[in-house]
């Protein structure tokens, strides 16, 4: 298992926050991530098929770490900790931090307010998701935030586009952020494959 720190500087710039349409919708984008050399994404329990989902990533880009997101509970958990290379909630939970410590797990929990970071911190986590991050006040919170959290590192996600990406990763406490927007719907696959390879490659070019 990497270290969470390893796992956000792996992702970065961007981690695609997965929400597909279907399995077949699944199979296209992880094709289409393969091709990119995408470095790290994050699959979502959103979908009935969603395990089927992150096994689909895990044969498609074997070079890439795959997380498993949107992990609201313990059987949830239980399941992530096998199937996933790390494990990312919206939110922070003491019970799925101590499954994540006893079973070795890199475990992303969320944060959206300063009392939520210490309870965090008091678990031992350093590296958190910060959600939803636009609206909860976007890079001046997180920048004030940092200032008395000074050793957390955070991926913040929610409502992060395009337009607005760079804005948090020039701050320092942001190691990657996260978002949805990377990942293109069957029809935009269908109407320009070639385009999302592009914007693809060029994010992530060495
Ligand atoms: C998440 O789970 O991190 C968010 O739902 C992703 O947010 P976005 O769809 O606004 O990128």
């Amino acid at each position: 298992m990497k270290d969470a720190n390893t796992v956000l500087a792996s992702a970065a710039p961007v981690m695609p926050v997965a929400q597909f349409e279907s399995l077949d919708h699944a199979k296209a984008c992880a094709e289409l991530f393969a091709e990119a050399g995408v470095p790290a994404i994050e699959v979502t329990l959103r979908h009935p098929d969603a395990w089927q989902m992150v096994a689909v990533f895990r044969d498609a880009m074997p070079e890439a770490l795959v997380g498993v997101g949107t992990v609201l509970n313990r059987p949830q958990m239980l399941r992530a900790v096998d199937e996933a290379d790390f494990v990312i909630s919206p939110g922070f939970s003491p019970e799925l931090s101590a499954i994540a410590r006893k079973t070795l797990t890199t475990y992303i929990p969320g944060v959206a307010t300063a009392t939520e970071l210490m309870a965090a911190m008091a678990d031992d986590h350093r590296v958190l998701k910060f959600f939803p991050a636009s609206a909860i006040g976007g890079v001046p919170l997180l920048k004030a935030l940092a200032a008395p959290f000074a050793d957390v590192r955070f991926c913040p996600t929610g409502g992060i586009k395009q337009s607005n990406y760079r804005d948090f990763l020039a701050l320092e406490c942001v190691s990657c952020v996260g978002g949805s927007w990377l990942v293109p719907s069957m029809q935009a696959l269908r109407d320009d494959r070639s385009g999302c390879l592009s914007m693809l490659t060029e994010l992530y070019k060495k």
